[in-house]
């Protein structure tokens, strides 16, 4: 062996060992009798929960590879909303199974392209086993959200109702995300309000707390005078500059007082004397209003989004910054403002709120709702497979059958797929592992039953650690999550197995 393969074998070793250590954080986690993990900071603040995404992002680390594999199980988390542990584990056996393949001494470029084929075969196998999902009332899709929440049913049940009134047509529509409709609120019922909410009170109690006939003016930014260094104010020149800031300011809101506009929602801070301005003219405005409300505001009132330098233009331009609405009201039971009414059906949006007796409850509940959503979006999207792992085996069967299928010459390819055949039935492994059963052993026994009765959602029920069929059972998985969970852990493979050296650098390259 050369120097520098001996160097290349140690680097992707201790990457390994990275990636197995981060793994066996959220293993422990996996499937339906998975437990939670305890993180504890150096304060001794801790955060119980059993989200891989939020466990990797809570661990301290500076380990490339770590942060690698963290990336990629956040952006899994951004894409659909589930699946982190699933990449975890996948990554983990495909790396352990291409480290054995390259200390065989198969070339790394060989491995890679006989991973990706792989990948690309697994992807269409996956695509033809998954059922689609017709419609709102389809029985698999209140069955795959059981599995995304965890056996919530009257979360499920609020979901579902919310997606009724939503409809198919804007929840398979890709730019609306379900799940950033939801809001928690603490000591509330959980609810579906028609409109959109902003988790804010009115800046001063002066201020009008109901409105009719809303016309609205939305600023992404401090309502306040344009910055003005302050030394430059000690100049002749700079203070009539300073002067001349403030009254273009002054003007702005007063056009805006003009053009009879009665709330202001403001991303940043409003000024104290735009602040009595508004209040003598009887105008609403919310101030530190959240960039993601600020969005939905937009879109539900049809204003256009301005900036602090909107406030300069003439009149007539800055009119066509305005929404309107029907109503604006400050709840002062649940500390919020909504806003309803929108005069556009496409601008129709649903916010639900998730309510929890017990602070302490209210995170985690509003992470299940979330998963929920996410999970209801994606069955949409492309329907759904059988989960507990029973696909991916079924996977690593018709690779095994492409294998043998291809010829002698792709013979180095073929290591590649080795890897996926293998590392395919690691999370039904996992899943029997948790469950207290031998893995080895309910390996064996679904792989054999699979391809016997050619049934690929043959699996394990949680239950009873019998064989069972996971359909049956009504676990269903998102092929979206699926499919991304595959490529995501095929990339990051990749990516670690075509580091040749870690090299100490300056900071910020
Ligand atoms: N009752 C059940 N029986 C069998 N398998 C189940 C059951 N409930 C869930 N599963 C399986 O558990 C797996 C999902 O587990 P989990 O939600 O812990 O991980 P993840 O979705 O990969 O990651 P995360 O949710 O942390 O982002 C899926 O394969 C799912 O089909
Ligand atoms: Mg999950």
């Amino acid at each position: 062996m050369s120097d520098n393969q001996g160097l290349k074998q140690s680097v992707l070793l201790n990457n390994l060992n990275i990636i197995k250590s981060i793994a066996e954080a959220v293993k422990g986690t996996f499937g339906s009798q998975g437990l939670d993990v305890m993180l504890v900071d150096e304060f001794g603040n801790y955060t119980i929960t059993n989200d891989g995404v939020k466990i990797l992002s809570l661990i301290e680390t500076n380990h490339p590879a770590a942060k690698i594999l963290i990336e990629a199980a956040k952006f899994q988390e951004e894409q659909v909303g589930d699946g982190t542990t699933t990449v975890t584990i996948l990554v983990e056996a495909l790396l352990s199974e291409a480290v054995k393949q390259v200390e065989k001494g198969v070339p790394i470029p060989k491995l890679i392209e006989g991973l990706r084929l792989g990948l690309n075969y697994a992807k269409s196998k996956l695509t033809e086993l998954a059922s689609p999902i017709e419609n709102l009332k389809d029985h698999k899709l209140r069955s795959a959200c059981l599995i995304a929440g965890r056996g919530e049913t009257e979360l499920i049940d609020l979901l579902l109702k919310a997606a009724e009134t939503i409809g198919l047509e804007k929840l398979k529509a890709k730019d609306f995300k379900f799940a950033k409709t939801i809001i928690a609120k603490n000591q509330t019922e959980s609810q579906i309000i028609e409109g959109i909410i902003l988790n804010k009170s009115r800046v001063n109690s002066a201020m009008p707390a109901s409105l009719e006939k809303v016309k609205v003016f939305i600023i992404d930014d401090s309502l306040i005078p344009e910055d003005f260094p302050e030394e430059a104010i000690s100049t002749e020149q700079g203070f009539a500059h300073f002067k001349q800031l403030q009254g273009n300011f002054l003007a702005g809101i007063k056009q805006l007082i003009d053009l009879k506009v009665n709330l202001v929602l403001i991303g940043g801070n409003l000024h104290p004397y735009a602040e009595e301005l508004f209040t003598q003219n009887n105008i609403m405005a919310v101030q530190r209003v959240r960039k993601s409300e600020l969005y939905r505001a937009v879109q539900f009132t049809g204003a256009n989004l301005a900036t602090r330098r909107t406030l300069n233009l003439a009149e007539a331009e800055l009119e066509k910054f305005c929404g309107f609405i029907e109503s604006a009201r400050e709840d002062q039971n649940l500390d919020l403002i909504r806003l309803e009414g929108c005069l556009l059906p496409e601008r129709q949006a649903n916010t639900i709120i998730i309510g929890a007796a017990i602070e302490a409850f209210l995170a985690e509940k509003e992470r299940i709702a979330s998963d929920i959503a996410s999970s209801l979006q994606a069955c949409l999207d492309k329907g759904v497979v059988a989960g507990g792992g029973a696909t991916e085996l079924a996977l690593s069967y018709f690779l095994n059958n492409l294998k043998k299928d291809l010829s002698q010459n792709s013979s180095f390819v073929n290591y590649g797929i080795d890897c996926w055949i293998e590392a395919l039935k690691a999370p039904l492994s996992q899943i029997s592992q948790n469950l207290g059963l031998n893995p080895l052993e309910k390996l064996a026994q679904v792989l054999s039953a699979q391809a016997n009765t050619q049934s690929f959602s043959l699996g394990i029920n949680a239950e009873n650690g019998e064989l069972a069929c996971m359909q049956e059972l009504g676990v269903f998985d998102p092929l979206s999550v699926k499919l991304l969970a595959l490529n995501t852990a095929c990339e990051v493979t990749i990516q670690l197995l075509k580091v040749n050296i870690i090299i100490k650098s300056k900071t910020n390259i």
